[in-house]
């Protein structure tokens, strides 16, 4: 798979070590890592054991001696690293949100387009093999036409004013916090696992806590805070609320937030079909509820049992516990293979995906704002008009 790719990490904070991990898993050298100064890239080099920390993400992303960069930073720096890395000829992972807006995310698909190089965004909850499983059900006739889409996306670890992170600042973050954030995952997934596109929507967004205390540069992300800096206002949302149509004919829902006390990472889509309807939660990912009038069933995470398309992105026997880290492996080895064979792995979610995410993203914005129903798409047209 990677074997000979040389890997270089750019922003090695929680999702940056998560990638280290992967790129070594699937056979790439771990060449090099940049963090946000030249001290803490040696020392971040030291920790995850890569050949030598750069003195900035701009020199890693041009460096002569790394094939694909990983770009982990916070989100505004990823259209300017990704294009530079592009621009110098790199294979590139760029974190989600791909990009603060959709003309943005539009023109770093063009760039990838005219680079030859492979370009892909996170979007790892498709590497659930129950989701997958879930997918090939409805592409299979199996779940009957589906009829209604619907879930949540809640997290607790922004729930009071003393938490602090990078992603509350729209410089650094984006003007969507929760929506763009894990909002877009829930979105890529209901559209992934569905085969149906989201072509309207109408939302309402909320900041519950319009002031919180500014923490010390470095937090970690996920870690309860305890803030003890000067207020300052808040402009991005802890949570929205979407109601859409699909291409297909479908109607749903999803409830996004970062202020719902006890739910860490609820990831919960359902999808109602006209013969069954398919639960699938992030939480308990080793199951896939599958309901249907007569009675319900839960089908197990087991290689035996699964759909050839599913059996190929699970890697332990049944029983035997697989989770969010064999996401990654899985979509870092699909994205390692895409490169050295040229050929395209289902559901390797790439740039025009970070692209559909954030046109989604718009829309929310522009919705909420006009407190209308808003075509996906139109905001971004407008936007690349300009
Ligand atoms: N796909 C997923 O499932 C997933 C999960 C978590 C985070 N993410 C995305 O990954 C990105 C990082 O999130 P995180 O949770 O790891 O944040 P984090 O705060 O834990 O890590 C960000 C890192 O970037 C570093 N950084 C800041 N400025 C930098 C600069 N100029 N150059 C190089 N490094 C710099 C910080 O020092 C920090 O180590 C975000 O865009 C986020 O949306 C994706």
């Amino acid at each position: 798979m990677g074997d000979g790719l040389r890997a270089g990490i750019a922003g090695t904070g929680f999702i940056g070590a998560v990638h280290a991990r992967s790129a070594r898993l699937a056979g790439a050298e771990l060449a090099g890592v940049a963090a946000s100064t030249p001290a803490r890239s040696a020392e971040a080099a030291a920790a995850l054991g890569a050949g030598r920390g750069y003195d900035s993400a701009a020199a890693l992303v041009e460096a002569a001696d790394i094939d694909v960069v990983h770009i982990c930073t916070p989100n505004h720096l990823h259209a300017p690293l990704a294009e530079a890395a592009l621009r110098a000829g790199k294979h590139v992972v760029c974190e989600k949100p791909l990009a603060l807006d959709a003309a943005e995310a539009q023109s770093l698909v063009r760039a990838a387009e005219a680079s030859g190089r492979r370009a892909a965004v996170p979007f790892v909850y498709r590497y659930y093999p129950t989701l997958r499983e879930a997918r090939e059900r409805v592409r299979a006739g199996r779940a009957g036409d589906l009829r209604l889409l619907h879930g949540t996306y809640l997290q607790d670890w922004l729930l009071s004013a003393e938490d602090d992170n990078w992603r509350v600042d729209e410089e650094l973050g984006g003007a969507s916090r929760a929506f763009a954030d894990i909002g877009s995952h829930w979105c890529d997934l209901a559209e992934f696992a569905s085969g149906h596109r989201i072509v309207r929507l109408a939302a309402r967004t909320m900041t519950a806590l319009p002031e919180r205390r500014r923490a010390a540069p470095g937090g970690a992300t996920f870690e309860a805070g305890d803030s003890a800096g000067a207020s300052r206002a808040v402009a991005t949302e802890d949570a929205a609320v979407v109601q859409f149509e699909t291409d297909l004919g479908a109607i749903g829902s999803v409830v996004v937030s970062q202020v719902s006390p006890g739910r860490k990472n609820r990831l919960w889509l359902e999808l109602d079909g006209a013969d069954e309807a398919l639960v699938f939660d992030q939480e308990r990912p080793e199951t896939l509820w599958c309901g249907r009038r007569d009675a319900a069933t839960i089908i197990p995470r087991d290689p035996a049992g699964l759909s050839p398309a599913s059996a190929r992105v699970t890697s332990l026997p049944a029983g035997h516990p697989e989770g969010y880290a064999q996401c990654f492996d899985a979509f870092v080895a699909d994205f390692y293979a895409a490169i050295a064979t040229g050929e395209e792995p289902d559901g390797l979610p790439g740039f025009a995906d970070g692209l559909r995410a954030a046109q989604i993203t718009d829309a929310v914005l522009a919705s909420a704002r006009d407190r209308s129903w808003v075509e996906v798409g139109a905001v971004a047209l407008e936007g690349a008009a300009r």
